[in-house]
């Protein structure tokens, strides 16, 4: 890459030459053949929900890449959540810590089961629930911990698992992000008492809609099972109910259907190899980027598995201080000009515009106070504030690309004292 400074460096936004004549093309989710006609197969069979073959074929499929027992299919990623809590018997009157920075139906989950949500902070380096703060949060009212694997970074889990252990607390990994990844030859997911999947359009496997839960628990795998299958026993056929349902579970019907299943299985059956594609990826993308003043990469999982680190999006921390201490709307809005595909990362939950929940519904800890009010500072502070997401695709671009990107990085960079001229 070549860095040096020259007049075809004006910025796009101030009317130079974009460094990509457009921005690159990412389609997501995959099509193929096979499972086209794959789905007209179905369609055709008349068999579209209720513990079908496709369903069966997911779930094996994702218990032997998460290196799990059981495999519970639901509508989403959100009441996943919410039945691993009821499984685990949390609800009203219990504290569940969750990290600042993630999706908001982390915590709306918790909220669904009459639990507060604790907002804990962040690692400024892998992004994800930061062991020591969590520990501090703890109360005796604290049940269970919902440690997001955000973007694909991995949270921590030696020391969050330890500090379960410790403190008698449940943990639920939100996977949400994590397809594929591997914790030490440990699929995500398999280390908690459950783990958590979205299948949502943009998800690195996408169903359009869909989710599961994996735990290596047989009695807890029963009772997600019948939560989300408006309690009937695990593998039931249709019209076949059992007795024997524990009255604390006001069971739910959140069956999805064969046609999502299927598009989730076929994905799967080619995700280990194409995690290992998109690290190879990664790693030159890394280095490319990690050239320019004021770039580091979000942090891979600290014990990743060579080759599984999952990836829901690539992310870019900057030190603004080497960008001319300019803000990063304006950084992104000069990159968008030079065609790069990047956005921001979340919002802290509690500062999420469809976050609803009264103050006396959760609990943010840690005693940071910024001009917006209570908050978690490295979720403020380096998430929302410094960090920029590219789409998990660019990593199926060739490195040509890829080195563009970089290049345009590198361009607003040196020039970032221009941006101040933006109103
Ligand atoms: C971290 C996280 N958890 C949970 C969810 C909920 O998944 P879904 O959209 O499938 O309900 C999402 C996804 O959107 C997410 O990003």
């Amino acid at each position: 890459m070549n860095l040096s400074v020259s007049s075809r460096d004006q910025l796009a936004i101030l009317g130079g030459k974009p460094v990509l004549a457009r921005p690159p093309s990412i389609l997501w989710p995959p099509v193929d053949r096979r499972t086209s006609r794959d789905l007209l197969a179905l369609y055709r069979s008349r068999v579209w929900s209720w513990n079908g073959r496709w369903e069966q074929r997911m779930c094996a499929e994702l218990r032997r890449l998460h290196t799990a027992k059981h495999a519970i299919p639901m509508v989403n990623g959100t009441v996943t959540l919410e039945a691993a809590l009821r499984a685990l018997g949390v609800g009203k009157g219990d504290e569940v810590i969750v990290p600042a920075l993630t999706w908001i139906a982390t915590a709306l989950a918790v909220a669904y089961v009459g639990a507060k949500p604790v907002f804990v902070d962040i690692e400024p380096d892998c992004l994800c629930l930061d062991p020591e703060k969590a520990a501090e949060a703890v109360t005796p009212r604290t049940r269970a911990m919902i440690p997001v694997h955000l973007y694909g970074g991995m949270a921590d889990l030696d020391r969050l698992l330890r500090l379960a252990r410790k403190r008698g607390l449940k943990v639920i990994e939100d996977c949400a992000h994590a397809h594929g990844g591997l914790w030490a030859g440990r699929g995500l997911g398999s280390l908690g008492d459950f783990g958590s999947f979205s299948f949502q359009q943009s998800k690195t496997v996408s169903g359009g809609e869909g989710g599961a839960v994996i735990t290596n628990d047989a009695r807890l795998a029963q009772r997600a099972f019948r939560y989300k299958h408006i309690g009937y026993e695990f593998g039931a056929r249709q019209g076949k109910a059992s007795g024997g349902l524990p009255e604390d579970l006001l069971c739910r019907n959140y069956r999805g259907t064969e046609f999502s299943a299927l598009v989730i299985a076929r994905q799967l059956e080619g995700l280990a190899a194409l995690t290992r594609r998109r690290n190879a990826a990664a790693d030159f993308f890394t280095r490319e980027l990690e050239r320019i003043p004021g770039v580091k990469i979000q942090a891979r999982g600290r014990r990743a598995t060579r080759g599984r680190q999952s990836y829901y999006a690539f992310v870019v921390i900057l030190d603004l201080r080497e960008w001319a201490g300019a803000d990063l709307g304006r950084v992104l809005r000069a990159l968008r000009m030079e065609n790069v595909p990047m956005g921001r990362t979340y919002n802290s939950v509690y500062r999420h515009l469809l976050w609803n929940r009264p103050p006396s519904a959760y609990r943010i800890h840690g005693g940071y106070r910024d001009a917006k009010g209570p908050g978690c500072k490295v979720s403020e502070e380096v998430g929302w504030a410094r960090s920029l997401c590219f789409p998990h695709g660019i990593l199926d671009l060739p490195r040509s690309d890829l080195t563009r990107l970089a290049e345009a990085l590198a361009k607003v960079q040196r020039r970032a004292d221009r941006l101040s001229a933006l109103n």
